[in-house]
């Protein structure tokens, strides 16, 4: 049963529980038809609340059905029978009225919201529009402007601004279900407001719809869906309500089945599943009240910030008493930041910092619950702190390390109790980016990773298990991707070609202006390390900005001039002699967009099966989310190995094969090539 009807006096109230959120099952939408016939038919009922129970009013589409040919009655139908019926609904929402949930308030007379409810079209975020006269209603209904934000964008409001913008009728304060029935006797014997469906769409200024085409496009880069919502509302606002509804489901089912959906409908899964490994079914994680962070410079002091957000008091530890007031300062800088975006307000602001002490003192750590180390990538150094920490800290607090390249079992193994220990590897700015990778060592035990999970589901992050080697998932591949733009920079690509290429693909930024962001040295120092064990990493280029003291945008120049504060890359003559020099004797190809991306993206395949062959990766999608969420591949595009799927494996090889055989990458991995014979991934 996901619905039931109760009657208070002339009110009927139908309740919808179809858990966990009320989703729009086909069952549902047969039960939401039903129940406008049989009230219809009742002529004791004068108005009608719909109200659900649980934590939420019908927040979406079924999930399990997203994908798949939807069976009647669709929703458009069950939309317009309630917007049709006799007697008007009345729309009680809390939690989330999204996607088709709204869809259906929209057809209601009325809306009453709580006050902590909020509503939405988020469908572009799964690369769709509305399909049940979202962009056709809402126009009509809050006019183009508010419904322009609305549904390109997919953010939802909270019920205030729904108030505001006319999307909600009332915001009710005390119980929903009762003022809504409240509000249903009062409307009861007054004629009932013309349907949405019927009233006309706000005029616009001249001029509106091409300016928000630009805006629009700007935003979505390369997405398809925002583009084309705002195609359907702004045919909604001058095509009959019959003829908007038909091009607002043509277009929804043209998109439903592209490309672009189905990598977004893949991302969407692949985020439910990665903070649930099966490997922690039934595993309770240790309860996390109280943090550290050990190193307070750019690392140490976004981590700090991230669990300020989440409210955990924090004490930051550092070297020596200035080093505690740069940490702190690095700290306040970011919640400044945040306030001048309009992120916080100053007392919030002021709240976080108040959260935080700052001391040299290991001592002040007898109590924490979690401390996270992020001080010099240094092995010593890291291991003379853990060592400090085994002394300072209860026996059974978390310690982890933020360590991007080191061996966690060799920071970790002269630990007293090495089960409590841990990889939590954080992208910078740690305050920002939403991937952790967690990183068990060879003694964590179970409860101990579960509380790596734990804390990414409090910090708001993604979590993804990675296993140890060097740079783990994300930096592994990074590796790839950077050796691959140095050796197309040897066979004749400008570093303009390389990063604009990379754009084109849909990437934020390229390769090397993203070098230049973050600064060489962290890179060089690695490669230092490297050598000294021996081993003979490819960065002939890098190498020589490094000795030429071109440590990117801090230094005045990397891979790119920047002329003082200004943060815009252009291109550096010097960096042109450089690479010349490096590439004398070598052939000079041509280099188009596709062939750039390809030379890139395809050895990051190859390396990427091979991490999920030795299982540092559990599943594709995890290499997905984490290139996604570190490093900003197109998530329309699905991530890395989903973005190689739909190209096709074969082709894959066959690329690496043919840039192989001119030395321009290595040959494909092994692991690749099986999964080219298999046609897909080695998962689970
Ligand atoms: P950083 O050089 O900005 O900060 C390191 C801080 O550690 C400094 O403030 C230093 O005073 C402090 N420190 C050094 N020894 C200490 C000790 N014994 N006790 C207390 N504090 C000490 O370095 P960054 O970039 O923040 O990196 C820190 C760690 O995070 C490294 O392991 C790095 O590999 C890792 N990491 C860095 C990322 C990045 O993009 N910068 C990304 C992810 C991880």
């Amino acid at each position: 049963m996901t619905m039931s009807i109760t009657r208070t006096g002339s009110v009927a109230v139908v309740s919808i529980d179809n858990p966990p959120v009320n989703a729009l099952s086909q069952q549902l939408r047969a039960d939401l038809l039903e129940a406008v016939r049989q009230l219809d038919a009742d002529d004791a009922v004068k108005a009608v609340v719909l109200v659900c129970a649980g934590r939420t009013f019908m927040a979406g589409a079924d999930v399990g059905e997203l994908g798949r040919p939807p069976q009647p009655p669709h929703l458009p139908a069950v939309v317009a029978g309630i917007e049709g019926a006799r007697k008007p609904w009345v729309a009680a929402i809390h939690g989330s009225a999204l996607g088709g949930g709204l869809e259906v308030a929209l057809g209601c007379a009325y809306r009453v919201a709580a006050a902590s409810a909020s509503l939405g079209l988020p469908e572009v975020k799964l690369g769709i529009i509305p399909g049940a006269g979202g962009t056709v209603r809402l126009p009509r209904l809050v006019g183009p402007a508010a419904a322009v934000d609305l549904v390109t964008s997919g953010s939802p409001v909270g019920a205030a601004r729904a108030r505001e913008l006319g999307l909600v009728d009332a915001v009710i304060d005390g119980d929903l279900r009762t003022g809504a029935i409240a509000l249903a006797r009062d409307i009861a014997d007054k004629p009932a407001p013309q349907p949405i469906s019927s009233r006309p769409v706000p005029a616009v200024e001249a001029g509106f719809w091409e300016r928000a085409e630009q805006a629009v496009a700007a935003r979505a880069r390369q997405e398809l869906a925002p583009l084309r919502a705002l195609a359907s509302l702004r045919n909604a606002s001058m095509t009959d309500f019959a003829g908007a509804m038909a091009y607002e489901r043509a277009t929804f089912l043209e998109l439903r089945d592209s490309a672009q959906a189905a990598a977004l409908r893949h991302v969407f899964f692949a985020e439910r599943a990665a903070p649930r490994p099966p490997e922690l079914a039934g595993v309770t994680p240790r309860d996390i009240r109280s943090a550290a962070v050990v190193g307070g410079g750019t690392m140490g002091a976004g981590i700090a910030a991230a669990l300020r957000d989440a409210s955990l008091p924090v004490v930051l530890v550092e070297r020596d008493a200035e080093a505690v007031e740069r940490g702190l300062a690095g700290i306040r800088a970011i919640f400044e930041a945040s306030v001048k975006r309009g992120r916080m307000t100053a007392e919030m602001a002021a709240e976080r910092m108040a959260g935080i002490v700052g001391s040299e003192d290991y001592g002040r750590l007898a109590e924490t619950d979690l401390v996270v180390e992020a001080v010099f990538e240094d092995m010593a150094v890291k291991r003379a702190v853990f060592g400090r920490l085994s002394d300072a800290c209860r026996p059974d607090a978390v310690l982890a390390t933020n360590t991007s390249y080191l061996d966690p079992n060799r920071i970790g193994d002269g630990l007293a109790r090495p089960e409590r220990f841990l990889g939590l590897h954080f992208f910078s700015p740690a305050h920002v980016m939403k991937l952790l990778e967690i990183v068990p060592a060879d003694a964590t035990e179970p409860q101990v990773l579960a509380t790596g999970f734990a804390l990414a589901r409090l910090l708001g992050k993604i979590p993804v298990r990675a296993g140890i080697c060097e740079g783990f998932i994300g930096n592994r591949i990074l590796k790839a991707t950077r050796a691959q733009a140095e050796r197309l920079l040897l066979a004749g690509a400008t570093p303009s070609a390389v990063d604009a290429a990379m754009r084109a693909f849909g990437l934020p930024m390229g390769p090397l202006e993203a070098q230049d962001l973050g600064g060489l040295d962290i890179a060089a120092f690695q490669r230092k390390a490297a050598r000294a064990r021996g081993e003979a990493p490819f960065a002939p280029i890098a190498d020589r900005l490094c000795a030429a003291g071109r440590l990117g945008q801090k230094a005045g120049g990397g891979w790119y001039d920047y002329a003082d504060g200004d943060r815009r890359p252009s291109p550096s003559d010097r960096v042109a002699e450089i690479i010349a020099n490096e590439a004398s004797g070598r052939d000079r190809l041509h280099w188009d967009e596709r062939s750039i991306a390809d030379a890139i993206v395809l050895p990051m395949v190859s390396e990427g099966a091979a991490i999920l062959d030795e299982k540092i990766a559990l599943r594709s999608a995890d290499i997905d989310l984490v290139q996604i969420h570190g490093y900003g591949f197109p998530r329309w595009r699905g991530g890395l190995m989903h973005h190689a799927l739909v190209r096709g494996l074969r082709d894959v090889v066959d690329g690496l094969e043919r840039l192989s055989s001119q030395g321009l990458a290595a040959p494909p991995s092994r692991a690749l090539i099986r999964a080219a014979a298999a046609g897909a991934f080695d998962d689970p």
